[in-house]
């Protein structure tokens, strides 16, 4: 593996290498941008909480929000999502703690919108998974630690609700390691299990961390010292590389609730939590304190404000020094843009940006301008890779019954789309545009915002298809497939063309008889 470019950088300003000190270096190293997956009720919404009260975000204990998505009903969903102020504040929540500057990404919990949680894990530089220790690994878990994976992303292990009646430790690290093909490294060890949990013991600093004091001969401790002993006998240290490179996963024990271990987690991750990574161009990698400013727009949210159509981009600064006021170029459009008014997310107000480094998350008010998938630059011609689109499991025609809203009813669509909350296809014969999505939640999200924003009252009615492929290839075997297809064909919201098929049947007939095409499930967008 190659060393980390800030560490190298780091070296370099110490002297092995006679080079001017690279003023970038001690900000991004002390960068760590993170999300948090797990299963519904592993405990994210509440680890989140301890998190954030940790670094001092949040002064007194309580919610920072409501209760997790999953649990809320159709009807509550909507709702909040009309009440744009808090999955705003609650998408990036920056704090400080052990002198690094943490921006913990949110990641939404219904997988109906799972597509936004992809995008976010393409901004993010480590994840910690959250595991009931009752339960083990799930279904979300899994899912979303393949997603990890694909994208070599290290992840740290917190094993919560230790104070309830969990499974046995060693069982638990099997299961990880096995099911995941991952190597374990316990971080900490507990002391005590279920209503006997009182804290934990460090393996790395060799320190013991209890919520209250034990006598040198309570048998917790003795318990512990003999499960230790075994752990390290049986299991790989922690090893930095195999961290970094996505193989090894270190383990935390605690509760959440009990707010057991929530620093053990924190304080690993300023230990040897990674600094921003350099992310990928279709050129190039762009390291992070590289002194030009880039950036790469993830997620698009609509503002706080229903009465503008106002839209808060949400950018991961790649490398630099991001200014106020400065302008920087749309790559894909070509044109400059000013940075007026970059927002920090600091957990619960939002605060005017006055310097972001690479590995931050900054709020980019707009009326449209940026979409998923925009870079910015200070005019190199770089395009980031890595955000996609799925292809939609779901595919809906939009039915309008007042005619006269047509047009208004368009300009709606992209404008929804470019946000993200659908996709959008125009078939290429004319007829009404059909939407697909991963999750019925999304419809009527959109259903919902269309007539509380746009007063667009809208219906769906179900199409002949149930698949969805980009296809690229040959351009005259393109145009010929287009021709003999025209009423199957339809153009997404970048005018890249679709073939919707109506089953699996079709689809691979389709690819069978056209070897000069490829159709594809995933498009890398930006
Ligand atoms: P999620 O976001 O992953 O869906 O989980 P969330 O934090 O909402 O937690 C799910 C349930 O598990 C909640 O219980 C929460 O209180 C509980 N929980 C979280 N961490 C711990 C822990 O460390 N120990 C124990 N014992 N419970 C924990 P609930 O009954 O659904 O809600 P509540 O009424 O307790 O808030």
């Amino acid at each position: 593996p190659v060393p980390s470019p800030v560490f190298s950088a780091a070296a370099a300003s110490a002297g092995e290498v006679k080079t001017a000190p690279n003023p970038l270096t001690g900000e991004i190293a002390r960068r760590r941008t993170f999300a948090i997956i797990s299963h519904p009720d592993a405990g994210k919404t509440t680890l989140t909480e301890r998190i954030l009260r940790a670094g001092g975000a949040i002064q007194m204990a309580g919610n920072v929000r409501a209760k997790g998505e999953r649990r809320r009903t159709r009807s509550d969903w909507m709702s909040i999502e009309r009440d744009r102020g808090i999955s705003v504040v609650t998408s990036v929540m920056t704090f400080n703690y052990g002198g690094c500057v943490f921006n913990l990404l949110d990641t939404p919990g219904h997988e109906d919108f799972s597509e936004d949680t992809y995008r976010t894990l393409t901004a993010v530089d480590c994840a910690v998974m959250v595991i009931d220790a009752a339960k083990g690994i799930e279904a979300r878990t899994r899912k979303l630690f393949e997603i990890c994976r694909l994208r070599d992303i290290p992840i740290l292990t917190f094993i919560n609700k230790m104070d309830r009646e969990a499974q046995d430790c060693f069982a638990l690290l099997d299961e990880i390691a096995e099911g995941l093909a991952l190597d374990v490294s316990p971080a900490t060890w507990p002391v005590g299990r279920a209503a006997r949990f009182v804290g934990t013991y460090d393996l790395r600093t060799k320190t013991l961390h209890t919520t209250e004091e034990l006598p040198p001969d309570d048998p917790r401790l003795a318990e512990m010292e003999e499960e230790c002993q075994l752990a390290s006998a049986a299991l790989p240290e922690f090893d930095q590389e195999s961290f970094d490179a996505g193989h090894l996963t270190p383990v935390f024990f605690g509760s959440a609730m009990k707010e057991i271990g929530v620093t053990d987690l924190l304080d690993a991750l300023v230990a040897f939590g990674p600094p921003p990574r350099a992310q990928k161009t279709e050129t190039r990698e762009v390291r992070a304190d590289e002194e030009p400013v880039t950036a790469l727009v993830f997620k698009i949210q609509a503002n706080m404000d229903p009465n503008h159509r106002d839209r808060m981009a949400f950018a991961r600064v790649c490398s630099g020094r991001l200014t106020r006021g400065m302008r920087l170029k749309h790559v894909r459009i070509g044109k400059q843009f000013a940075l007026h008014t970059p927002q920090f997310f600091f957990a619960q107000d939002r605060q005017l940006v006055e310097e972001a480094f690479g590995g931050d998350v900054v709020g980019i008010p707009n009326h449209g301008t940026l979409r998923i998938g925009d870079t910015l630059t200070e005019g190199e011609e770089l395009r980031f890779t890595g955000v996609p689109h799925f292809a939609p499991e779901i595919l809906r025609r939009v039915r309008l019954d007042d005619a006269m809203k047509a047009k208004k009813l368009r300009q709606a669509l992209v404008e929804l789309a470019e946000e993200g909350v659908v996709q959008l296809f125009r078939p290429q014969d004319g007829a009404p545009p059909i939407v697909g999505v991963v999750g019925t939640l999304q419809l009527d999200v959109l259903q919902s915002r269309l007539k509380a924003e746009y007063n667009v009252p809208v219906g769906f009615d179900s199409t002949p298809y149930t698949l969805a492929r980009w296809v690229t290839g040959d351009p005259a075997a393109l145009e010929k497939f287009t021709a003999l297809n025209r009423t199957a064909m339809a153009d997404d919201l970048d005018g890249d063309p679709v073939f919707l098929a109506s089953s699996g049947f079709m689809m691979a007939r389709a690819a069978e008889t056209n070897p000069d095409l490829a159709f594809h499930d995933i498009k890398q967008i930006g």
